[in-house]
């Protein structure tokens, strides 16, 4: 089996990268040609070229726009799709992953979406979280490489429902790391030490995975790039998109928007989005840890 790679960014490397150690046949394409060529992985110049070479062809985007874009691509080259396997791991709304199971069936390929939750580290150890939507016996056939990826991987039934359910985790994820630099900022601005607000916070209401990964990144105000601020302002428009079309009254997380707007305004889009703490300093005007 012949496993064909599309999208190089935080993600995409540490997941391709696990495919290749696990022994897989696999080869990598990446718009930006350099970043292929720096990830150290065999890659091609050329989708084509991926295409034609691969049964499997896996996906790892930036969102909705750019997986039509892609798909549609691949279609236009015109290669024979009879009999290929897409997997779009990308965290896109659900009605692109409805529209591009379509296509893709449309053109006598096979598709399963299949986006992750989990960050970098947990791509670069394989302990994602992978929920997975198409076809149940499909899913079955390609599960031993959503194993070497992910941990825990839930069959979650028609297309759409994948994405539905990542798109849920991400209103959480968004929200908590939302409240926990908002928690953070406060103890700055009150006089409280930062290292033991965190401490206190992570033994008592902030327990929690989120403030276990990011610790780290509130307390030194690293905000080198695990998941971006861009990344999950976009899955929080399409969580909202979602909530006004089942007539959802999903306050929180429109809470949560307007903070990662501020944090746009802010200049924040490509940092980590342990930066909602930079958006609370400069709205609270925290110069400097007391
Ligand atoms: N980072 C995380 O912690 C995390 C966790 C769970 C899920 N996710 C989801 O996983 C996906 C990938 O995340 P990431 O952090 O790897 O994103 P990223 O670092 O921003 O990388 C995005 C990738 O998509 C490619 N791309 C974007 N638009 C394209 C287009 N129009 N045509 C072709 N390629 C295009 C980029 O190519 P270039 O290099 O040419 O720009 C890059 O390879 C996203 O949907 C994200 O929401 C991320």
């Amino acid at each position: 089996m012949k496993i064909g790679w599309i999208g190089l960014g935080h993600m995409g490397i540490p997941m391709a990268a696990r495919l290749k150690n696990a022994g897989f046949d696999i080869k990598v394409w990446n718009r930006t040609l350099s970043k292929a060529k720096e990830s150290g992985l065999p890659y091609v110049e050329k989708l084509e070229e991926l295409v034609k070479e691969s049964d499997v062809v896996i996906t790892m985007l930036f969102g909705s726009d750019s997986v039509e874009e892609v798909y549609k691509k691949i279609v236009d080259t015109g290669i024979s799709l009879k009999g290929k396997m897409f997997i779009d791991m990308t965290t896109i709304h659900p009605d692109t992953a409805k529209k591009t199971a379509e296509l893709m069936i449309k053109n006598g390929a096979d598709f399963l979406e299949a986006p992750v939750l989990g960050s970098v580290i947990p791509a670069t150890e394989g302990k994602l979280t992978i929920v997975i939507s198409g076809d149940r016996e499909t899913f079955e056939k390609y599960k031993n490489i959503f194993e070497v990826l992910g941990q825990k991987l839930y069959y979650m039934g028609d297309y759409g429902k994948a994405s539905t359910m990542k798109l849920i985790n991400n209103t959480v994820l968004g929200s908590f790391m939302a409240i926990l630099s908002e928690a953070t900022a406060f103890g700055k601005k009150a006089g409280l030490d930062t290292q033991t607000v965190l401490e206190v916070l992570s033994n008592g209401a902030g327990k929690s995975g989120v403030l276990d990964a990011k610790k780290e990144k509130l307390l030194k105000e690293d905000y080198s790039t695990h998941f971006s601020v861009a990344l999950i302002h976009k899955d929080i428009c399409y969580a909202l998109d979602l909530a006004k079309e089942y007539s959802f009254p999903a306050f929180l997380t429109t809470e949560t928007l307007n903070l990662l707007t501020s944090a746009k305004a802010y200049k924040l889009d490509e940092k980590d989005f342990s930066a909602l703490l930079e958006v609370y300093k400069k709205m609270a005007n925290i110069k400097e840890e007391s």
